[in-house]
Formats: C-alpha cells, structure tokens, sequence
C-alpha cells in the first residue's frame, strides 16, 4: 500500500526554534515552509521563552505560506499531524493549540507525532531527488542540538533505542566546544568549517567511558575546555591562532564516539542499512567517515538531504502519513510532551 494513500495533510513543527509548516500528498512533499529564529544567536543558546514568542509570531504566517506553495486551499486538507515532543513546552503548545483550533475548525482528524521518531522517518520523504529508500528493519542515527540516539526502526511505529546520551547531545558538544573558542551559536557548522583546515592529530581529548552502546559527550567538552585554558594559560591568543587544530580535534573526537556506536550497532544487530538524520549529519566530516566506513564493511547509507535532516515540517508530516495509515489519530484535547521515547 502506498505511504499516505493520496491523503494532503498539513504538518507543523515547532519543538525548538524553527516554526515549519510542510503540505504532503501521500509521500509526496509539496511545500516545506521553514522560518528560523534569529533572536537567539546573542544569547549563545536558544531562550525558551523568545522561541514560544516567535512562534506565535510566525506559525500564521508560515502555515498560510505553506498551503500558498502547495496551490491548495485549507478545505482541501484531510488531516492535520503536528509535534506532540519532545521539545520546549511553550514553544510544543504554540504548535498543538494551532493544531487542534485548525483541525477542529475544518472538522478534520489531527495526529500527534514523535519529533525523535519523525527524524527516524525522514528518508520516506519523497521529492524531486528520488533517493533510495531504506527497507525496515534499519539503523537510524539520530544526532542533532537536542537529541543522540542510535535506534532500530523496525516499522514506522516499533524503534528499538539501541543507545542514547547520557548527558550532552552531539549537537551540544559541538556547540559548547564552539563557544569555548568564541564562535558563533550554532557552533557546529563553523567548527565543521574549520576541521576541514586542521589537523584531527594535533592535540588528544579524553576518551569516554561507557558501557553498551550509550554515549557521553560532557567528558569531551571538559576535556576541550581544558585544552583551551591551557594554551591560553601559556600563550595568549592560542586558541584563536590555533582554531583549525582544535575543531578539527574536537569534531573527530566527536565522531569517533558517534561511529564507533554505529559500528557496534551494525555487529550486534546484523543490520547493515545505516541511516543518519539530524543537524549534526550536515557535517561534512561525519557523511565522509560514514561513506568510507560504509564501503569498505559493504554497508547501505541512507542520508537525507540536508533540508529534511535538520528540524522541519516535512519529516512530520511524513511520520504523520505513516500513523494515520495505521488508523493513529490523536483526540482535539491532546497536549504536548515536553519528554518523549
Ligand atoms: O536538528 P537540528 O536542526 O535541531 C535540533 O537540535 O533538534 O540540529 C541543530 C544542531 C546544532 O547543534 C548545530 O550545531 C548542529 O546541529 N549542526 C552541525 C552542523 N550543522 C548543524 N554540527 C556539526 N556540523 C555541522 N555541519
Ligand atoms: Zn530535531
């Protein structure tokens, strides 16, 4: 049966800082509205209580852009899917209340969906690049500002977390190292920049340690910010001078932890379909390891394109399309989930 039988949905995301809205016809995207949020870039960290303002500010907006760029009218819509969690509570309510006011206004079903589940599912998401899809059972890496976890996507509805942070999330350890060198929030992107320039063997973090698959990232960060103390303590200006060396040290510390999980994953489990999503598989040295890694064990890739792995609307709705499929729909009175899995 195909993914959303020609269902339109309308699917809303707003868990963080980015108010989205997408239009999906079955699997097919036809619109996909995200507006960031530049409030945050000088507090070095996202304020919750700007996000739930923005979003108030921007949900009318983006929805009304939404349908524009679809060529559909609201009437024309089957079913609303929003993101119930995980997430910032004030910011989740802003998106639930407009779901349940619009659903209940067009007397039409809503489904609440998983943010965590809905990056799983991201790679259903079809479009113009036709890509493989993966067939489940797959592995799916999960590793973004506010998430880390590896899981089995057995089904649409059945994820089995394998292993998960016990403390920072990847995103995080990038964004701290980052903000311990002075760069700006998000932190990640320009580290990622600046790795490509440096050398991963200039310097050595400690390493965690940690039982099964689950993963630690506050080590890393501490070790990192002793690192800096020290070569400024004995050289003021090292760290800026030394900029490419030390995002180049921390992003491959980072990944080191990331892919070795994800080769524990596939050894334990069999499964050689390993799939990424999230902000952090924007970067360049992680998608290159995974590549390399992946060839030489004959293992499948599956890596979204970069609009669908950081947060939007589009990775909801097709998450919603798969739980409606199964008869899902969430009562009017639904609210969010500030934790979730
Ligand atoms: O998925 P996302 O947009 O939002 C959530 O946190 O849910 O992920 C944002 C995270 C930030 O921590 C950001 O620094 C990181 O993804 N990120 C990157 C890169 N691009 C974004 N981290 C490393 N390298 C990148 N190129
Ligand atoms: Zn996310």
């Amino acid at each position: 049966m195909p993914i959303g039988e020609g269902r339109t949905i309308l699917a809303i995301e707003s868990s963080c800082d980015e108010t989205a809205a997408a239009v999906l016809t079955g699997d097919e995207l036809r619109s996909n509205v995200i507006a960031g949020q530049d409030v945050h870039a000088r507090w070095g960290g996202v304020v919750p209580e700007l996000a739930s303002r923005a979003h108030q500010e921007n949900i009318v907006p983006v929805v009304h852009q939404a349908l524009e760029d679809a060529g559909i009218d609201r009437h024309e819509l089957d079913a609303i899917a929003f993101t119930q969690g995980p997430g910032l509570m004030g910011a989740l309510l802003v998106g639930t209340c407009f779901a349940r006011s619009m659903a209940r206004s067009l007397e039409i079903p809503m489904v609440a969906v998983d943010h965590i589940r809905a990056h799983a599912l991201a790679h259903f998401i079809k479009d113009a690049t036709h890509r493989p899809v993966p067939v489940f059972p797959y592995l799916n890496l999960t590793v973004s500002g506010g998430h880390t976890l590896i899981v089995v996507v057995h089904a649409a509805d059945r994820m089995e977390v394998l292993g998960t942070t016990l403390d920072d999330a990847a995103g995080e350890a990038f964004d701290k190292g980052a903000k311990l060198m002075g760069l700006p929030y998000p932190g990640g992107p320009e580290i990622d920049r600046l790795a490509s320039a440096g050398d991963p063997k200039a310097f050595r973090l400690s390493k965690p340690r940690v039982e099964g698959m689950d993963m630690s990232f506050s080590g890393v960060k501490s070790s990192f910010r002793q690192l800096c103390l020290k070569l400024e303590g004995e050289r003021p200006g090292s760290v800026a001078l030394q900029k490419n060396d030390l995002a180049a040290v921390l992003q491959h510390t980072i990944l080191n932890i990331l892919l070795g999980r994800v080769e524990m994953a596939v050894e334990s489990t069999g499964i050689t379909q390993v799939a990424i999503s999230g902000g952090v598989s924007a970067n360049s040295g992680l998608r290159a390891r995974l590549s390399q890694l992946a060839e030489r064990k004959g293992w499948s890739v599956f890596i979204p394109p970069m609009v669908y792995c950081t947060d939007n609307a589009a990775m909801i709705g097709i998450a919603g399309q798969f739980l409606l499929d199964a008869g899902i729909t969430s009562p009017l009175d639904t609210v969010p989930l500030a934790r979730t899995l």
